[in-house]
């Protein structure tokens, strides 16, 4: 079965044709973080406009370089939310557009199930799981017992891990998106600074950052007054300390707690460094499997694959011309068995 992809909810327009839900056959990505970075954060409009000038150009690429005809493809599956309305207006569009004049099924996918489905294209997926959703706009953990159906169990209560890193990289200096620079700079500085650990006290699974961001503002904001020098590295070490020891923490307890062994890691966190030493020094005698980089931040690959199983799981859901884009969906409300 092939299925093509189309991801667009924020600043990366993507296509991608997949086979069996397994072998990426093309996965064409036109990444706008050079345009966004002199603003130092995402611009929806300006966004938006470059998914216009781009997306017809990257269809037609994904399916050259996939080697197939259109009329080869069997399904196609578009991210329908959450994210940038204007941005994935343009996706939904474009996928309506290419099945109307081929006469394709079209699917509408949750992009944190995209996320989650970039894990199928190198692992197994095998359940129960737990997954830790880690991107620019969420963190949350999730219980799959099987395929396509989601409890979320712990979410965070203010910013989402990426805002954060990205947050802190701008105070500090960094360009956007930031994660990548506080994660290369972690690695070359110690915990000194010994920021707070955020587990909340009332026993849930849910996240708080916004309370360790400020601490990092507030120490930078004092330093320069008092006519200091900050140690980036080290603040970004004791930074990305602080954000990985409560994820792997709280991921491994829920893991614990609900006698699971299997764990997945996803979003555009996944791809930090010090999350995955983490994980592999405190997660002995877990499953745990975190993509390669190319599928941990936006690409239409892990769409076409969770478009593939969601087809298998709700085999007659089909999305028809009306198919319009949400900029807030939760995962549970998409899924209703
Ligand atoms: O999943 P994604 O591409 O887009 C969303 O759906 O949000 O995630 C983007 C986020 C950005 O905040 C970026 O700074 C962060 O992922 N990110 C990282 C790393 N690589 C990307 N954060 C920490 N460490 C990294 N290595």
């Amino acid at each position: 079965m092939l299925v093509l992809g189309v991801e667009s909810s924020c600043d990366e327009t993507s296509v991608s044709v997949v086979r069996d839900g397994k072998e990426v056959l093309s996965n064409v990505i036109n990444s706008q973080i050079k345009i966004h970075e002199k603003f130092g954060g995402v611009v929806p409009e300006v966004a938006s406009r470059h998914h216009v000038y781009q997306i017809t150009l990257v269809f037609m690429e994904a399916i050259k370089e996939a080697n197939v005809k259109p009329e080869d493809i069997d399904l196609v599956a578009v991210t329908m939310g959450p994210g940038l309305i204007g941005s994935l207006l343009v996706g939904v569009n474009a996928a309506k557009t290419f099945a109307m004049m081929y006469n394709k099924k079209l699917i509408a996918v949750h992009h944190l199930a995209g996320h989650i489905y970039a894990n199928a294209i190198e692992h197994e997926m095998k359940f129960p799981l737990v997954a830790l959703l880690v991107s620019g706009g969420n963190t949350e953990l999730i219980y799959m017992k099987d395929h396509f159906d989601f409890e979320i169990v712990g979410e965070t209560l203010d910013d989402a891990v990426g805002e954060a890193y990205d947050k802190v990289a701008r105070v500090v200096g960094l360009p956007y998106p930031g994660g990548p620079h506080v994660d290369r700079l972690a690695h070359l500085g110690h915990d000194t600074y010994h920021l707070p650990r955020v587990y909340l006290d009332d026993g849930s699974y849910n996240f708080s950052f916004s309370g360790l961001k400020s601490a990092v503002i507030n120490l930078n904001h004092n330093a320069n007054q008092r006519g200091e020098k900050i140690d980036v590295n080290n603040l970004c070490a004791s930074f990305q300390d602080s954000v990985t020891e409560v994820l792997v923490r709280k991921t491994l307890k829920l893991a614990k707690e609900r006698g699971v062994n299997n764990i997945i890691v996803a979003g555009g966190v996944s791809a930090n460094r010090g999350l995955k030493e983490r994980f592999m020094a405190e997660g002995e005698g877990f499953n745990i499997a975190i993509p390669s980089i190319k599928y941990c931040t936006d690409n239409a690959a892990m769409i076409a694959v969770a478009g593939y199983y969601q087809h298998k799981v709700f085999p007659n859901e089909y999305a028809d011309l009306s198919l319009n884009a949400i900029a807030s969906l939760e995962l549970e409300d998409r899924y209703i068995k």
